[in-house]
């Protein structure tokens, strides 16, 4: 069976990020017919539409990557209330571009009471014409629990709901190949 790949962000930088680990998690649970591919957002320079005609080898790469993926799984913070600043970095240098268009999407939110972040996301990403999947979205309360990847896929309840959304996910994506 043909691979479904899917690229993942994470708007965390952090080492120890709960977004890092729970998009890791995601790749450890998902079936074997779905790869997940974890993008670098962190080498990117900081957007200048004066630069968007250089070949930027970290853009290169990011672009290849959500060309290539049936759908795109973000996960981020919510610093003072807004998108974290790596990620909406990075949408900016994917607004020109013809990968971003019509993309499915799934967004990760590893904390609750981050509503904020949230909702300006989805005006960015439907700004940029991508296409949140509602049922895909997943809410784990990751924040305080010092978790890291592998307690998440050890954890039953966070692991099943992980999985339980990619296969929304997955099942939005396929629907939306057989009407195109
Ligand atoms: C500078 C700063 C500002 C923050 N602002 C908010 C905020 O407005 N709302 C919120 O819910 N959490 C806020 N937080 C908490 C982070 O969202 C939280 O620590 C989160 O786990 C960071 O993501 P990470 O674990 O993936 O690095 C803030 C954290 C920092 C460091």
């Amino acid at each position: 069976m043909e691979k479904l790949k899917l690229l993942a962000l994470s708007g965390s930088l952090r080492k120890a990020s709960y977004n890092t680990a729970a998009i890791q998690a995601l790749k450890i649970l998902a079936p074997e017919h779905i790869e997940i591919t974890i993008g670098d957002i962190e080498t990117l320079p900081l957007f200048n539409p004066d630069r968007e005609d250089e070949d930027l080898p970290s853009l290169r790469v990011l672009k290849k990557s959500l060309g290539d993926a049936a759908g795109l799984i973000i996960a981020t913070p919510e610093y003072a209330h807004g998108i974290s600043g790596p990620l909406k970095n990075a949408l900016d240098w994917l607004v020109s571009g013809v990968e971003f268009p019509d993309k499915p999407i799934m967004l990760v939110n590893t904390s609750p009471r981050a509503n904020h972040a949230q909702e300006a996301l989805r005006e960015v990403l439907s700004t940029m014409s991508g296409v949140v999947i509602e049922k895909a979205c997943v809410s784990i309360p990751l924040l305080s629990t010092d978790f890291s990847c592998n307690e998440i896929v050890e954890d039953r309840i966070m692991a099943d709901t992980l999985k339980v959304s990619l296969s929304e996910f997955c099942k939005a994506i396929k629907a939306q190949k057989l009407r195109d």
